[in-house]
C-alpha cells in the first residue's frame, strides 16, 4: 500500500522539506506524525517564503489534504497563526483540508513554563531544547495526565480539565522550581477561544488514512527532527521526546505495518546538530565557518525555529548506517552537495577509535559515542559550482565519486541530490 515516509537520517534539519515538496506532487495526503513546533520547514510559494512548524508543508500543493496525527503535540496558538498565515498567502487550510487527530496532545503555557524551568535547573547539563514545551507535553502524555485535542469538542468539560491542568502545573512550578505560577483564569479563557476555532478540524484521522490507503490513495508521512534525536534510538538524553523514526510514522498516524512503500532517508552531504550532545565528526575554525555559512543567507546553518547557529562536521557514515538500519530506509536523498564545492579536501567519518580499538558499528547505540574519536577517509575535492547541475553527468567526477562512495559504504542507493536552495536545483539519479 502506498505510504511513503520521509525521514531525517541525522539530527534533524537535513532539508527534508525539499523532498517532501517533490513527493507531495503525487501525494493525496500529507501527514505530520511526531514532534510539535520545535520543527521548522521553510516553504516558498511564488515570491512568498514562510516557515511552517506544525502544518505539513505538503499542504502548499492545493490537491493535498493535510493531516496532523496522534503522535504530534500541538500548540494551538502556533497552529492557528499558521492557518491564518497560509490563508493570507491564498492557501486554504480550512477544516475540509486540514484534519487533526482527536488523540494528538496539546501544548499549554504550563508546558512552556516547565520546559524553561527544567532547562534552567539542568544548568551545565542542559539539553538545549527549543523551549517549545515539547518534553513536558510528552511527559504529561506518558503520565496519562495530558490534554488531548479531542477534549476540545466539549467546551464546558474542557474548561474544567484545562484549569485543573494549569493548577497542577502551578504546583510543580512553585514547589520544584520556585517559578512564578500561571493565571488559571486567563489561560483557560484563551484556550477556550482556541478550542472554539479548532473544534471543526478534529477527526479520526487513523481511520481516514487507512481507508485512503485501501483505496489506493498515496499518503506522504513527513518526519520532523531526525533519527539521532529519537527518544529511544537517538543520542539519549540529548534527544527530543518523540519518535521521528519510520516506526514512529505508523504509531503517530495509527496505521498498520503493511502500508509502507518507500522510506526516503534524507541526509546532508555533511553533518549538523543544534543543542548539546555528542558529535564525533564535529569541526571548528575555518572549515566550520565554510560549512555553516555566516548567517546572511537563508540556507546557512542557523536554526529555522530558534535561529541558533548549528554545530557542523563531516558526514558520519557509522551514524548513517545506523539510521538506515533503524528506519529500514529504501533510498537516500542527499542535500547541500553544492556547499562542499571549493573545499581543499573532503572527509567522511567511516569509523571511530575508542580505547585503542577501531569501531565500524555502534556496540551500544549512539548514546555512547561521546568518548569516540573519528576515523576519516579523505576524498578528492572539487572546485566547480554545482548549482547549475541537473543531471548526474553534469556533476564533476570528484562529486560523483563522493556520492558513489556513500552508496558503497551504506549499501543504499542515492536517488536525489540537492545542489542549491531553489526548487529546481536538484539532480535525480536514475
Ligand atoms: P526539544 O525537542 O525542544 O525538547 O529539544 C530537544 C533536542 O532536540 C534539542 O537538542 C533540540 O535542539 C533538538 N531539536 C528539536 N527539534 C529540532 C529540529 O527540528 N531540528 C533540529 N534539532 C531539533
Amino acid at each position: 500500500m502506498p505510504l511513503d515516509i520521509v525521514i531525517g537520517a541525522q539530527w534533524g534539519d537535513e532539508g527534508k522539506g525539499r523532498f517532501v515538496d517533490l513527493l507531495s506532487v503525487s501525494a493525496d495526503y500529507v501527514a505530520r506524525y511526531n514532534g510539535g513546533d520545535n520543527a521548522g520547514h521553510t516553504v516558498t510559494v511564488g515570491k512568498q517564503t514562510f516557515k511552517l512548524h506544525l502544518i505539513p508543508s505538503g499542504i502548499i500543493h492545493p490537491h493535498t489534504t493535510g493531516i496532523i496525527g496522534n503522535g504530534v503535540v500541538i500548540n494551538p496558538a502556533i497552529l492557528l497563526s499558521e492557518i491564518d498565515e497560509l490563508s493570507q498567502a491564498g492557501i486554504t487550510a480550512s477544516p475540509e483540508r486540514l484534519h487533526i487527530s482527536h488523540a494528538a496532545h496539546l501544548i499549554t503555557p504550563g508546558h512552556l513554563a516547565l520546559d524553561a524551568a527544567q532547562e534552567a535547573a539542568r544548568g551545565r547539563g542542559a539539553i538545549g531544547t527549543t523551549l517549545r514545551g515539547i518534553g513536558p507535553a510528552y511527559t504529561d502524555k506518558v503520565a496519562r495526565s495530558g490534554l488531548r485535542s479531542g477534549q476540545m469538542m466539549n467546551l464546558d468539560k474542557f474548561a474544567g480539565d484545562f484549569e485543573a491542568h494549569i493548577l497542577s502545573v502551578n504546583q510543580r512550578l512553585t514547589s520544584l522550581h520556585s517559578a512564578e505560577p500561571l493565571d488559571p483564569e486567563t489561560t483557560t479563557r484563551q484556550y477556550i477561544e482556541y478550542a472554539r476555532r479548532l473544534k471543526p478540524y478534529i477527526r479520526e484521522v487513523s481511520r481516514e488514512l487507512s481507508e485512503a490507503l485501501k483505496n489506493g490513495k498515496r499518503v506522504l508521512a513527513e518526519g520532523a527532527q531526525g533519527t539521532l534525536l529519537d527518544l529511544d534510538h537517538g543520542t539519549y538524553p540529548y534527544v527530543t521526546s518523540s519518535s521521528p523514526t519510520a516506526a514512529g510514522a505508523l504509531l503517530g498516524l495509527g496505521l498498520g505495518i503493511g502500508s509502507v512503500e518507500r522510506v526516503v532517508g534524507v541526509t546532508k552531504a555533511f553533518q549538523t546538530r543544534v543543542g548539546a550532545g555528542p558529535f564525533p565528526s564535529e569541526v571548528f575554525g575555518d572549515t566550520a565557518l565554510r560549512l555553516r555559512g555566516t548567517g546572511e543567507h537563508p540556507w546557512d546553518e542557523f536554526g529555522t525555529t530558534t535561529g541558533r547557529p548549528r554545530r557542523v562536521g563531516w558526514l558520519d557514515i557509522v551514524l548513517l548506517r545506523y539510521a538506515l538500519r533503524i528506519n529500514g530506509i529504501t533510498e537516500l536523498a542527499i542535500t547541500k552537495l553544492d556547499i562542499l564545492s571549493g573545499l581543499e579536501q573532503i572527509k567522511i567519518c567511516t569509523g571511530y577509535r575508542s580505547a585503542g580499538q577501531e569501531l565500524y558499528d555502534l556496540p551500544y547505540g549512539p548514546g555512547e559515542i561521546e568518548a569516540y574519536s573519528p576515523v576519516y577517509e579523505v576524498l578528492p575535492a572539487w572546485q566547480a559550482d554545482l548549482r547549475g547541475c541537473r543531471n548526474w553527468e553534469d556533476l564533476p567526477g570528484a562529486a560523483r565519486r563522493f556520492i558513489l562512495r556513500i552508496e558503497e559504504l551504506s549499501g543504499i542507493p542515492v536517488r536525489l541530490i540537492s545542489v542549491g536552495p531553489e526548487r529546481e536545483q536538484f539532480v535525480e539519479v536514475s
